[in-house]
């Protein structure tokens, strides 16, 4: 069988030869209109009749899987797409190191894995949710064609995820897969499984910065269980990176595009003082220190997706063959973990230090810190835009340890450099380093839409290129309502 070609044959698009397996057929179809039902009870609020040039997965070839195309968005094929079987894989880590990869669930670890795409596929819902009244205050009709081909990409996630749950776990997995279409973002009886999913996205800058920083604790943890010896689990998160790679290019790219416009706009007004909060925003753009309260609160907030630095739970799925390392296969160690250490950042004595704990309980900080390490990217680029416009301003991550809700830190204050303060101070300062209402009122008042051709808000620069090559001019979505 041809795993490259995707069969558009059947009514959900799959390169898993869902014709031949019609039980999870029947089921799939099952769940179909369910998922229809959310998609427009809860997907982008408008534009559901609009034209949108949308890429759709038609392959799994990494030289050419995407083809690009005017679609309605309730017309978008989503497909069930897992990355070519790699032939004789191995479980790359754990106990099992070595070992023939599993194309069935081991029942022993079955609980474990259920578990783990559960939380994975809650996460890919919550975030459409999330954004759904965006498209009403885009910038320009190239922000909201970005948009909209997240949101129906994370509906793709959300099948890929669904298409686990209903071919391998049987009863209890059906189930799962209708909670996933009941849990609602921000719901006070029935929210999404993690807080950062809960969270309000009210502005386009917060859309930037969740992309950044949020979608990319997804391409972490998509990664780790890319490794994961359930070769279904493996295939379809590797072919989830695919897609998952242009949502952190849509949050990179923006907050660049946001910096930029500010940095022109203050060097045409001869603004000298990017902190001039007052004069910067009488220009009508995103002041450089309100970007930074922004990227504080989101990438806290997403720090604390990855869960305690020292958790047993993540020991386990390692030792278990389930969920490994980032780029697992390319480090260079034994894999098992079961005498070496790793630096994990703790509170001792009122302080924040550095402390050895066993490597394998120490999963979590390690993910952490290569998720940091890969964030930081993003910092050079912007702040070569302001250096390159002549200002002396720097973007930085705050502390780990600053407004944190889960881990080591979650029961005490920190400044964003990472200096331990009392509930006094914390709470006459934390406007200064989190954005405040008035923030958010302002950013608010930017948000009008602008949908002619070509045309951007004045709070954002262009990008540098079109989508698929396509000119300044390009319409990226027809609307209609
Ligand atoms: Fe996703
Ligand atoms: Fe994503």
């Amino acid at each position: 069988m041809n795993y490259m070609h995707v069969d558009y044959s059947t009514k959900i698009p799959n390169n898993v030869n869902l014709s031949e397996d019609r039980q999870v057929l029947k089921a799939l179809e099952g769940w179909h209109p369910g998922y229809i039902d959310w998609w427009n009870d809860m997907g982008p609020d408008g534009f559901q009749q609009s034209l949108v040039y949308l890429r759709t997965a038609y392959s799994v070839d990494p030289r050419g899987w995407a083809k690009f195309d005017y679609v309605k968005m309730p017309d978008y094929r989503w497909g069930i797409l897992l990355a070519p079987q790699e032939e004789n894989r191995v479980i790359p880590f754990g106990e099992n190191f070595g070992k023939p990869a599993w194309q069935e669930v081991p029942g022993e670890h079955r609980a474990m894995l259920r578990r783990l795409i559960v939380i994975q596929g809650d996460t890919e819902p919550a975030s459409v949710e999330q954004q759904r009244h965006l498209g009403k205050t885009a910038p320009s009709l190239y922000d909201l064609r970005n948009l909209f081909q997240v949101n129906v990409e994370e509906g793709r996630h959300l099948w890929a995820m669904v298409y686990l749950l209903q071919k391998y776990f049987g009863r209890d997995g059906r189930e799962e897969a209708d909670e996933l279409l009941r849990r609602r973002s921000g719901d006070a009886d029935s929210p999404r499984m993690l807080g950062a999913f809960n969270e309000a996205t009210p502005d386009w800058l917060s859309f930037f910065m969740f992309t950044y920083f949020t979608d990319r604790d997804g391409k972490m943890q998509l990664h780790s269980l890319a490794q994961s010896g359930f070769d279904p689990l493996s295939r379809t998160c590797r072919f989830m990176l695919t897609e998952e790679a242009h949502h952190m290019f849509v949050g990179e790219t923006g907050i660049s595009r946001v910096v930029q416009r500010t940095c022109e706009a203050m060097k045409e007004a001869a603004v000298t003082d990017p902190t001039d909060i007052a004069k910067v925003r009488a220009l009508g753009v995103i002041d450089l220190p309100t970007i930074q309260k922004k990227l504080n609160l989101h990438y806290s907030l997403s720090l604390d997706l990855f869960g305690s630095e020292v958790s047993t739970n993540a020991a386990n799925a390692f030792n278990a063959g389930v969920k490994g390392r980032y780029k697992e296969t390319q480090i260079e160690d034994d894999h098992r973990l079961q005498s070496s250490t790793y630096p994990v950042l703790k509170l001792v004595n009122g302080e924040i230090k550095r402390v050895d704990e066993p490597a394998l309980t120490a999963l979590n900080m390690r993910l952490r810190d290569d998720y940091t390490q890969d964030c930081a990217k993003g910092m050079l680029r912007w702040n070569k835009i302001i250096a390159t416009s002549g200002y002396q301003f720097k973007l930085t991550l705050p502390n780990v340890a600053f407004h944190r809700a889960i881990g080591e830190f979650k029961d005490i204050h920190a400044t964003p450099d990472g200096v331990l303060i009392d509930d006094g101070t914390w709470n006459k300062r934390r406007n200064e380093w989190l954005p405040s209402t008035a923030d958010g009122d302002f950013i608010a008042s930017l948000m009008t839409p602008v949908t002619e051709i070509g045309q951007f808000a004045p709070w954002i620069a262009p990008p540098k290129v079109g989508i698929d090559n396509k000119p300044g001019d390009f319409e990226y979505v027809k609307i209609e309502t």
